[in-house]
C-alpha cells in the first residue's frame, strides 16, 4: 500500500472547498476527504466538481444501517466514481458484506472500503456505561477491524495510536486510515490521541487524514507538502 496525505476538506460550501483546491494548482493533486457537511449540502455535484479537477476522493460518510440499505447505497456511491468510502463496523459482518457487494462494480472494480470501528470521541466511560460494551475500548477495536476484515473490507480508519494493534491483528496488509494528526510544534485543537506525521508513518498509518493543519494553515500548500515530506518521504 502505498502511503498518502489525504487533505480533509471541512468546508460548508462548494465555492470555499473549490477556492481552497485552486491553491494546488500546478501542485501534485491532494487525496481529499469530503464529510457530511459538505456533501448534505451541495450533493453529488460536489463529488463530480473535484473528481473532475484530478483529484481523488474519500467520502467519508460512515454508513450504519440494515444490509439491504446499505448496499443500495452503495451502488450510487460506488457510480458517483469515488476512491474510498467507509461504513460503521458496529452495523456487523452482514452489513459490511452488503456494503462491499453494492460497491462493486460489474466489471469486478470498486472504490476502496474501510470501516469505522470505535469513533475516537467515544470514551471508555461511554462505551462501558451508555453503550454497555464491557470488552474495553482497545479489545472492541481489534474485533470490529477482525470483524471488517472478515467482511472483505480493505481495512478501518482509527487513531494513530491505535494502527500498530490493527495491523498485528489483521495484517500489515489491511489498511489503516488515521486522522488526529498535528505538527510536533502546533496546538492540538480539540482533538485528544494525536500524532504527528513522522510518528504516524512509523506506527504503520497507510493514510493520514489531515484538516485544520492544512486547511488553517498560513500557507496551506507548504504545510501539505510538509505533511508529505514527513509521512511518504518526498
Ligand atoms: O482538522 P483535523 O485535522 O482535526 O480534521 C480531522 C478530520 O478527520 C475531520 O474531518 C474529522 O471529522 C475526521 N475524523 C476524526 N476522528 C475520527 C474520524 C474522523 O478526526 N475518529
Amino acid at each position: 500500500m502505498k502511503r498518502d496525505v489525504i487533505i480533509a476538506c471541512d468546508f460548508s460550501s462548494m465555492e470555499s472547498t473549490l477556492s481552497f483546491l485552486d491553491l494546488f494548482k500546478g501542485e501534485k493533486k491532494p487525496f481529499v476527504k469530503i464529510g457530511m457537511e459538505l456533501f448534505y449540502s451541495e450533493g453529488p455535484s460536489i463529488v463530480r466538481e473535484i473528481k473532475a479537477r484530478g483529484h481523488r476522493i474519500f467520502l467519508d460518510l460512515k454508513l450504519h444501517d440494515i444490509p439491504n440499505t446499505v448496499r443500495k447505497a452503495m451502488k450510487v456511491l460506488s457510480a458517483l466514481d469515488v476512491d474510498m468510502v467507509n461504513v460503521h463496523a458496529a452495523g456487523t459482518i452482514a452489513m459490511m458484506k452488503a456494503a462491499r457487494e453494492g460497491l462493486t462494480r460489474e466489471d469486478g472494480t470498486r472504490p476502496l472500503l474501510i470501516a469505522v470501528t470505535q469513533l475516537t470521541s467515544t470514551g471508555d466511560e461511554a462505551l462501558r456505561n451508555e453503550l454497555l460494551i464491557g470488552a474495553g475500548m482497545n479489545e472492541t477495536i481489534v474485533r470490529y477491524a477482525r470483524n471488517a476484515r472478515e467482511a472483505g473490507l480493505d481495512g478501518v480508519v482509527c487513531s494513530p495510536l491505535e494502527a500498530g494493534m490493527v495491523k498485528q491483528a489483521c495484517g500489515t496488509d489491511f489498511m489503516t486510515v488515521t486522522p488526529g494528526i498535528r505538527f510536533a510544534d502546533a496546538a492540538a485543537d480539540d482533538q485528544v490521541r494525536i500524532t504527528t506525521p513522522a510518528r504516524a508513518r512509523e506506527i504503520g498509518s497507510d493514510f493520514i487524514v489531515v484538516g485544520r493543519p492544512i486547511t488553517a494553515a498560513e500557507d496551506p500548500v507548504a504545510a501539505y507538502r510538509r505533511c508529505l515530506e514527513e509521512f511518504v518521504g518526498l
